[in-house]
């Protein structure tokens, strides 16, 4: 069978996929159709943080899908529920989640929240829905989404998009300033920039976006969807920051694999969707919450504290790489959120890394972006290097060659 073939021919092509048909994963490994090994440096996009088919969340799986795969939001089920008091327990007082299936999903619900607690708390002569969001930023495909995306590349022939998001200046507080008016309802940000190429946030920006959201009373939501559960060494990104969210988004990594968004909101506005506003069919699937269940046990301080470790590592290899070769302009990032910006394209880089072994990604197309699942270890660096070392040796060649 030419799975390749068919897909050309049945999958609408909106994804320029690798040429790689992966038949196993286990922990930080994937395995081709030939039995050939590859490193997994990008976890499904920051999806499989605690390994690939980890035992551990398997079994969840395994021993929910024997009781209930589906219910029906409209009834009682445990899994959605112990899943929803842990999650709000270890991110706000008296707050609340919404549960859905993807990060986009999350995000729409987060401007949906934020647009109904700026219906409720808007005066007589304003009304409150403006957001305000950032450049080079991504919150995901949907309509809404796409609109509070400050990447010009993403609008491309959806217009009109959807009204009143205004883009502000990354680590620019007076763009920020700028922008607020009567109107404004609430401030959007990923805390480190994924899809724009691994930007993250300055510490004193952030602080001050939170003081300027307080003294405006405007809410401010935080998009963790690729830099959240773990990434950064911290469960939540913003943690590394001390600056809390009104509301913070997850997906992703959030069942490891399985389908599951997260919209949770403070004390503050939880209260503003009432019943009938908002809904999903599958959201908070029982299969895809027993699963999170699994990855919140999992993704402790000490699990937290070894992907810290491991991540020093590989920052101190990088930056020899980056002495090596001057292709590499700077290493950016927190924990094992890595950007490796270079001076040139990186999809032959990749290409040729993943023909060595190492699945790695890039995105804005010069970074070079490694999200290795969190359980990776010091040899896995080493062997991750030594391909990374191996490639730009070849790219630094092909490129001298044309160029100079
Ligand atoms: C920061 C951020 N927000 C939202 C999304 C959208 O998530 P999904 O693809 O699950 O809809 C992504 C996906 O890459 C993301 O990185």
């Amino acid at each position: 069978m030419n799975i390749k073939k068919i897909e050309s021919e049945y999958i609408m092509q909106t994804y320029k996929r690798n040429d790689l048909v992966i038949k196993k994963s286990k922990d930080q490994f994937l395995w081709d159709e030939n039995g050939k090994r590859y490193l997994d440096f990008f976890s499904g996009i920051s999806v499989c943080n605690v390994g690939h088919c980890n035992k551990l969340v398997v079994d969840a799986v395994k021993n929910q899908i024997n009781n209930f795969i589906h219910i029906s939001n409209l009834y009682y089920g445990s899994p959605q529920i112990i899943l929803a008091k842990k999650l709000v327990s270890r991110t706000f007082e008296k707050g609340k989640v919404f549960f859905s299936n993807s990060g986009a999903e999350a995000n729409e619900c987060a401007i949906k929240l934020a647009r109904k607690w700026g219906f409720l708390n808007s005066s007589k002569i304003c009304n409150k829905y403006e957001i305000v969001c950032f450049n080079n930023s991504f919150h995901g495909r949907t309509l809404a989404t796409i609109s509070a995306t400050g990447q010009e590349k993403f609008h491309k022939y959806l217009m009109p998009l959807q009204e009143k998001f205004v883009f502000a200046k990354f680590n620019d507080i007076n763009s920020v300033k700028k922008l607020i008016n009567d109107k404004t309802v609430a401030v959007m940000i990923e805390p480190i920039q994924g899809e724009g190429g691994i930007f993250p946030s300055d510490k004193m920006f952030l602080k001050a976006l939170r003081k300027l959201c307080d003294d405006k009373n405007i809410l401010l939501i935080f998009d963790e969807i690729q830099c959240g559960v773990g990434r950064t060494g911290k469960f939540y990104a913003f943690e590394n920051y001390d600056v809390k969210p009104d509301i913070v988004t997850l997906a992703k990594s959030l069942a490891n694999g399985l389908p599951l968004g997260a919209t949770i909101a403070n004390k503050k506005c939880a209260y503003a969707f009432e019943y009938g506003d908002h809904g999903s069919t599958f959201g908070g699937n029982p299969v895809s919450c027993a699963a999170s269940l699994e990855v919140l046990k999992i993704v402790n301080s000490e699990f937290l504290n070894n992907s810290l470790k491991v991540a020093k590592y590989l920052y101190v290899r990088l930056e020899e790489l980056k002495e090596k070769f001057s292709i590499i302009k700077c290493i950016r990032g927190i924990g094992l959120m890595v950007g490796v910006d270079l001076m040139i394209n990186g999809r032959d880089i990749v290409t040729c890394c993943m023909n060595n072994g190492l699945i790695i990604n890039c995105t804005s197309d010069t970074v070079l972006r490694l999200l290795p699942p969190l359980i990776i270890k010091e040899s896995d660096v080493d062997f991750a290097i030594k391909i990374l070392e191996e490639s730009l040796e070849y790219q630094t060649k092909n490129y001298t060659k044309k160029y100079i």
